[in-house]
């Protein structure tokens, strides 16, 4: 069975799952043009899940891949955490604000408790995809006994291979042209390879099926993975832009003007690539201490941003983009589908 025939879908595209930006609304656009939509839960409570997953197959009854996070969840180490508010508070300060006493763990992992294994044993999406990790064996048996097929990002063949090993169906080949958190298991290495050479890498030493991620922004550079081997291709940034996106104005309008991207942990305390903007100018000093957790720094980077922002300063964003932002169009949703199935078709 085709990768295709196994997700019941017409297009080798998906849809990249986006916490933050994913809508219900979004998800459905897609696919409902026989493409794969998804939605990105990592950032969401199990109630919130359940909702958006419900809001989805209202508006569509294609199927559709949801998203969670696998990260180890990691104990506080305050002394790290203090230095990190420490080097922060001049930030807060430029703005009126003084930054909060103690960091809070703000997204639960899903291998914390079985809260989110549930909503997807109840809702049934066709799809559920990882970042950061693998689901504890049980949590694999129980959405393989419930037909709900299985994906895992993986950065390098190391994490494929173990994932390959855990039974899951589908390995994403995230690059390092990929915006938004790297999907790195262990975040003291990172061997930063480029979605094409992975994607050769994995078709070479794995046998599940491999969906090229990162750097991906028309048609031709699609194809140009199929070509390689990618059994499909996973685009997030160039739907960032997407009416039916949850992605505030002035995201949309960074993404337009100033296209130009780095890698950070500051943000959230994992390595993600956005839009360069004050993080990567102003924090990322050479002497800026070591980062605190994640996801603890991210809510101190949340808190600054709110900070900023309040006073019309939209640098402290965690606008997520990929390296190729630059080639990004103004289309709706179904319409770049149907773009890029055009582009990849161009002999
Ligand atoms: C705004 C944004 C948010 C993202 N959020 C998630 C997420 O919640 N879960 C996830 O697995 N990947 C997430 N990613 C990474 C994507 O799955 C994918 O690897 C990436 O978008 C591919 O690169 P591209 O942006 O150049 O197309 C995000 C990417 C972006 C741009």
């Amino acid at each position: 069975m085709t990768l295709l025939e196994q997700l019941e879908i017409k297009h080798a595209i998906f849809l990249a799952p986006m916490a933050g930006v994913s809508t219900p609304e979004l998800a459905a656009e897609v696919s409902n043009q026989g493409a794969l939509g998804s939605l990105g839960l990592g950032a969401s409570t199990a109630e919130a899940a359940r909702q958006q997953i419900l809001a989805t197959q209202a508006l569509t009854d294609q199927p559709f891949q949801v998203n969670f996070f696998c990260h180890q969840s990691a104990a506080l180490d305050s002394q790290t955490a203090q230095q990190w508010i420490q080097h922060l508070q001049p930030q807060f300060a430029k703005y009126g604000a003084t930054p909060p006493e103690q960091l809070r763990c703000i997204y639960p992992s899903f291998l914390d408790n079985d809260d989110f294994l549930n909503v997807l044993l109840e809702t049934r999406p066709k799809a559920v995809s990882f970042h950061f990790g693998i689901p504890h064996a049980h949590q694999i048996q129980a959405l393989k006994n419930a037909g709900i097929i299985t994906l895992v990002s993986a950065t390098h063949l190391t994490e494929a291979q173990a994932i390959e090993a855990a039974g899951i169906d589908i390995i994403i080949a995230q690059g390092i042209e990929a915006g938004g958190h790297r999907g790195i298991f262990n975040q003291s290495f990172d061997s930063c390879i480029k979605t094409a050479d992975l994607v050769q890498l994995l078709k070479k030493h794995c046998s599940a099926p491999v969906v090229a991620a990162g750097g991906i922004m028309i048609g031709q550079q699609a194809k140009a993975m199929l070509q390689l081997g990618a059994d499909a291709v996973q685009l997030g940034t160039a739907f960032v832009q997407c009416k039916t996106s949850n992605a505030n104005d002035a995201y949309r309008k960074a993404l337009f003007n100033q296209p130009l991207t780095q890698v950070t942990a500051s943000i959230s305390g994992r390595p993600a690539r956005g839009l360069i903007n004050h993080w990567h100018t102003q924090v990322d000093a050479p002497d800026r201490p070591p980062v605190a957790a994640y996801p603890y720094a991210y809510d101190l980077g949340k808190q600054l941003h709110a900070a900023a922002s309040q006073q019309g300063d939209h640098g402290f964003g965690a606008f997520w983009a990929g390296s190729n932002a630059a080639q990004i169009r103004e289309l709706e949703a179904a319409d770049l589908v149907n773009q890029l199935v055009l582009e990849m078709n161009i002999a």
